[in-house]
């Protein structure tokens, strides 16, 4: 299968590395000709849509840039979608579960693939913008992912993000861990699965049980200090509360997909962290061998 990867940042890079023949786009798109051009000359079999605009250093940097925000996150994948539809090429849209923000209304508390969203902040609402139309359509495979989580140490992953703050927010979530995340996508594109699938791990995690794990195996005499969703924005660490949640994976479990629970799968990822981390070495070198 080949496989044309638009966005060469973190995931889009990370993908890359996972999936060794495909391709990473070097151009910025700004039009349908753009798309249309690269479908014509690389001919792939599937698109993974890695590019989008989530803020940095963080995602407040969305809620006083909103027009950029929409760009990259809603108007970018409908002209992605436009061109796959008529050159009739398959299409995987990365969507974010953080459009989803506290407890569903189920008895679970988990949210399903076909449950509204209720976004906050400006990058959530552009991100379920284009959940909403991008569902509609055969051909097209959203996947939303949450907090991912990876062996190589970087500063877009969970476990540095969490190690590098001197205050947490004490909070539990599904999360995916990448090298999950890289077989389920390769997955959908294969079966050129339609519709919204959540590629979290089954089980929920603490941020707590994160530490505790990297305390075992990284760093023995870590600390930080503990505060809650409300402190975050109250002691001005954040603009907005961040959406915490708890996802349902019902239709990668329809297809027949399956990923691993999620405290074996991170409890294998921190001691593959460890290891780079004892041999220095970080997502620069990694991603480029
Ligand atoms: N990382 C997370 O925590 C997370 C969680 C949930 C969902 N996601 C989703 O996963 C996707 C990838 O995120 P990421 O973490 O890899 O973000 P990232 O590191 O910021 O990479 C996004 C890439 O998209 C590129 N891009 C933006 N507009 C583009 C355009 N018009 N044409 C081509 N490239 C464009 C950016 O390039 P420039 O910087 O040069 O513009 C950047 O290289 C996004 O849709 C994001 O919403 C990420």
């Amino acid at each position: 299968m080949k496989i044309l990867i638009i966005g060469k940042g973190y995931i889009g890079n990370r993908c890359a590395k996972a999936w060794p023949g495909s391709v990473l786009a070097e151009k910025h798109i700004n039009s349908k000709k753009d798309v249309l051009d690269l479908i014509d000359e690389h001919q792939p079999d599937a698109i993974l849509n890695a590019a989008g605009v989530r803020g940095k250093p963080n995602v407040d940097w969305c809620e006083d840039h909103q027009m950029e925000t929409i760009v990259g996150n809603t108007k970018l994948p409908i002209i992605l979608a436009e061109a796959c539809q008529k050159r009739g090429v398959y299409l995987l849209h990365i969507g974010s579960g953080c459009i989803f923000y506290g407890d569903s209304p189920h008895k679970d508390k988990k949210w399903r693939e076909s449950d509204f969203g209720n976004p906050k902040a400006v990058y959530s609402k552009a991100k379920w913008a284009a959940d909403l139309v991008l569902s509609t359509m055969e051909n097209i495979g959203i996947a939303r992912i949450r907090m991912p989580i990876d062996y190589i140490p970087s500063a877009n992953n969970m476990i540095d993000k969490l190690a590098s703050f001197p205050k947490v927010i004490d909070v539990e979530n599904s999360v995916t861990i990448i090298d999950d995340m890289v077989d389920v996508f390769y997955k959908l594109m294969e079966k050129k699965a339609s519709g919204i699938f959540h590629v979290t791990n089954p089980g929920t995690l603490k941020h707590r049980e994160i530490i505790e794990l990297y305390k075992e195996f990284v760093d023995p005499s870590h600390s930080n200090k503990w505060i809650n969703n409300e402190e975050l924005v109250e002691q001005g660490l954040a603009k907005k509360g961040r959406s915490n949640n708890f996802l349902n994976s019902e239709n990668l479990e329809k297809i027949g997909i399956e990923m691993r629970e999620v405290h074996e799968a991170m409890r294998d990822v921190m001691e593959k962290y460890a290891r780079m981390k004892k041999q220095g070495k970080n997502s620069d070198e990694v991603l480029s061998c």
